[in-house]
């Protein structure tokens, strides 16, 4: 989970997705109430990991008051703070290497408005290496000519392991200022220079938001997923980050920003946040997929990858509709009230991967249960139950579970033959 501390920035990143919070007229810096409010909901809630971040979060003149209140109450949950490292050098004394790391997201020298600029976060960047913080860079990918050497060298200069990396998103429903997905070919062959790079200097990238399956082609996949598997295994599907803002409304992530915002404290824990915005959000940009293509793929359709950033979604979003897996399920309802369960499996069937999750899943085992269809019942359940935590849930399935006869899985209907493996693989166009 994340915290903005200041919505104003003293750097000037030209990708930023976090500049609609800043034009609209709301609160800078958040207030030390709603710093300790935040504290006793982050304890009570078990929040593991805690990014602040911003805007620029050195220009929250409370910071070093606001890290000691957040190692007092959660001694355990992990800090790290995102900087973009312009700021004044003495605040690195104010702080503690052992209460925080730091995350310096640095822009080709180019990009800085102020050329004086990069130079202070570099050697911003090295008194914080000197002074002992645990220290990552982080570099985004927003026009096609980037420099491919500049992060793995500057990396390696300063003897990181790593870094991490992304190819800048877009704010949802506003003009992009970072590349359009026309020109992912072309950059991703640049990005995968840059990979190639880090790699020969022997520093693995870890990937921050996710890009689509596609971006890189098969080959490339397999040879990143033996150099950087941080990056291999974000590659695919989007997910709700929770940004809290100062006013502790809590955002699915900055890109999406313009959708919708909740009250942090009318939830019990991240977990009960992060189910809100996908019921909301998620399930109904992902069916769509992000791009026209996406429909065909496979990779998509069995929801190993939404496309990327679901900013990219082009379409109107309605926060009070009810949410497609709502309907399913309550269209699989009333198909099981009426005594239809064919019809209620059909629905189920239809629906994109994205909205089968643990309650539509186990009303299809319940439907497949009424046909008889036992082991398609058996498999529905067992999956349903792994999918949830709710305890009631799990309950409800584990008597189902208990009720379904199974023929033994020797005896199952259909034994997969040699011949089955060998059509399947001839099937996946490798
Ligand atoms: C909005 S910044 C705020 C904190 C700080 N000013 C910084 O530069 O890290 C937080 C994170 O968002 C990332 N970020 C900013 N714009 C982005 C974009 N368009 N796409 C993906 N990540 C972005 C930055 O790299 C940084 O890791």
């Amino acid at each position: 989970m994340n915290l903005v501390l200041a919505r104003s920035c003293s750097n000037s990143c030209p990708y930023c997705f976090e500049t609609t919070e800043r034009n609209e007229d709301r609160q800078n810096l958040i207030s030390m109430e709603n710093v300790n409010k935040f504290a006793s909901w982050a304890n009570n809630a078990g929040v593991p990991y805690l990014s602040l971040l911003g805007g620029e979060p050195f220009l929250h003149p409370k910071l070093a008051d606001i890290i000691r209140i957040f190692r007092q109450t959660s001694p355990a949950m992990e800090l790290q703070i995102f900087t973009g490292g312009v700021f004044n050098k003495e605040l690195l004394e104010k702080i503690s290497p052992q209460d925080t790391g730091l995350i310096f997201n640095i822009n080709e020298p180019s990009d800085y408005r102020n050329p004086k600029h990069f130079k202070k976060v570099i050697s911003n960047l090295e008194m914080a290496i000197r002074k002992g913080f645990i220290v990552v860079l982080g570099f985004n990918v927003w026009r096609e000519d980037f420099d491919i050497k500049f992060m793995p060298s500057l990396a390696h200069y300063y003897g990181r392991t790593n870094f991490r990396w992304t190819v800048a998103n877009p704010q949802w429903n506003c003009p992009p200022n970072v590349i359009k997905p026309e020109k992912f070919d072309v950059v991703a062959q640049r990005c995968f220079a840059m990979l190639k790079e880090a790699a020969r200097l022997d520093l693995t990238a870890d990937l921050d938001c996710p890009l689509p399956l596609c971006f890189f082609n098969e080959s490339q996949l397999a040879w990143i997923r033996q150099y950087h598997p941080g990056t291999s295994a974000r590659i695919g599907r989007c997910e709700p980050v929770l940004d809290v803002t100062p006013e502790l409304e809590v955002i699915r992530c900055f890109a999406l920003s313009k959708l919708t915002r909740v009250k942090l404290t009318d939830f019990p824990n991240e977990n009960a946040i992060w189910h809100w915005f996908f019921r909301k959000v998620d399930t109904q940009l992902l069916p769509q997929g992000c791009f026209k293509h996406c429909g065909d793929c496979q990779h998509f359709k069995l929801g190993k990858c939404s496309g990327g950033c679901l900013a990219w979604h082009e379409c109107i979003v309605d926060m009070e509709m009810q949410s497609e897996t709502s309907k399913l399920v309550m269209g699989m309802q009333q198909a099981l009230e009426e005594g239809q369960p064919t019809l209620a499996l059909e629905l189920y069937d239809r629906s994109s991967y994205y909205l089968k999750t643990a309650i539509p899943k186990f009303a299809a085992a319940i439907a497949a249960y009424q046909l008889g269809k036992h082991e398609q019942a058996f498999r529905y359940a067992a999956y349903a139950q792994d999918l949830t935590t709710n305890p009631g849930l799990r309950s409800q399935i584990g008597d189902l579970l208990q009720k379904i006869p199974l023929p033994g899985y020797k005896k199952r209907s259909h034994i997969p033959s040699g011949n089955d493996y060998v059509e399947f693989i001839s099937n996946q166009n490798i």
